[in-house]
């Protein structure tokens, strides 16, 4: 009997919820990194240390991965099927704007993917479980000085222009996948899919900016 796991609506289904719950996590994690090109590294850094001590931050980074893992594996799957059912001249003959962008779905996916890997364990992992990252002291309480193993890396130039290359290639990820996610849960209507186009295209734009600004500020003023 097919459910919600295993029909291609309900994977689908899945995929795209989870997918816009990631949405909202780019939103949080924007709004604490852009706090690194302050003056001061406090308020990175107690936003960072909130994140990793508060326990209803610690469950809810529990639901993140797991929101990741089921949009990556679910991805993966729907990609899979699209393929087999897709007929062998549709790539010559759909040129439509969206197709263009869902065509790269998959592969801006698996670069999304390598960065996530390579960017977790040189912040998230590193501070967590490798060391080596300086403890700073705010009102007598220890916190890891995050902002400084951030503003080391953004002085390194390669770095930039991976994360710069990166972030466009999420861009170019969002754009599609933002408004693609409210059509699969049913949004498609004449007057409120044209609003969430729009919506989708300023969130991608605002979010791509506003990670791409960090290192490139970081390395050019900081
Ligand atoms: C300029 C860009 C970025 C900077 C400076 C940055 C910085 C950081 C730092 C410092 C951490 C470790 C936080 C801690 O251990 O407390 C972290 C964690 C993380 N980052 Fe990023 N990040 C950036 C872009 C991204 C992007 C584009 C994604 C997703 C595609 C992402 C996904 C994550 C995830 C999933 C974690 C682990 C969960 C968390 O701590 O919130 N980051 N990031």
């Amino acid at each position: 009997m097919s459910n919600i796991f295993s029909s291609s609506v309900g994977k689908k289904f899945l995929m795209s919820f989870a997918g816009l719950f990631l949405v909202v996590f780019l939103v949080v994690h924007l709004s604490i990194n852009l706090l690194v090109l302050k003056e001061s590294p406090e308020a990175f850094n107690k936003a960072a240390h909130f994140m990793s001590t508060n326990p209803v931050i610690r469950i809810m980074e529990i639901v993140l991965f797991g929101g990741f893992l089921i949009h990556m594996i679910y991805g993966v799957i729907v990609s899979i099927q699209n393929m087999i059912a897709r007929p062998i001249n549709y790539k010559k003959t759909n040129n439509s704007q969206t197709s263009y962008f869902s065509k790269y779905m998959f592969h801006t996916a698996v670069v999304i993917t390598i960065f996530l890997v390579l960017h977790l364990l040189d912040f998230y992992i590193r501070a967590k479980y490798i060391g080596g990252v300086e403890d700073v002291y705010y009102e007598g309480i220890k916190h890891h000085d995050l902002a400084a193993l951030v503003i080391a890396r953004f002085h390194i130039q390669w770095v930039v222009i991976v994360y710069v290359i990166a972030l466009l290639i999420l861009g170019f990820h969002l754009h599609h996948g933002f408004q693609s996610a409210f059509q699969t849960l049913g949004l498609n209507h004449p007057v409120y899919t044209p609003v969430i186009k729009a919506a989708g295209l300023i969130y991608t734009i605002l979010i791509t900016l506003g990670f791409i600004c960090i290192p490139i500020l970081i390395y050019f003023f900081k």
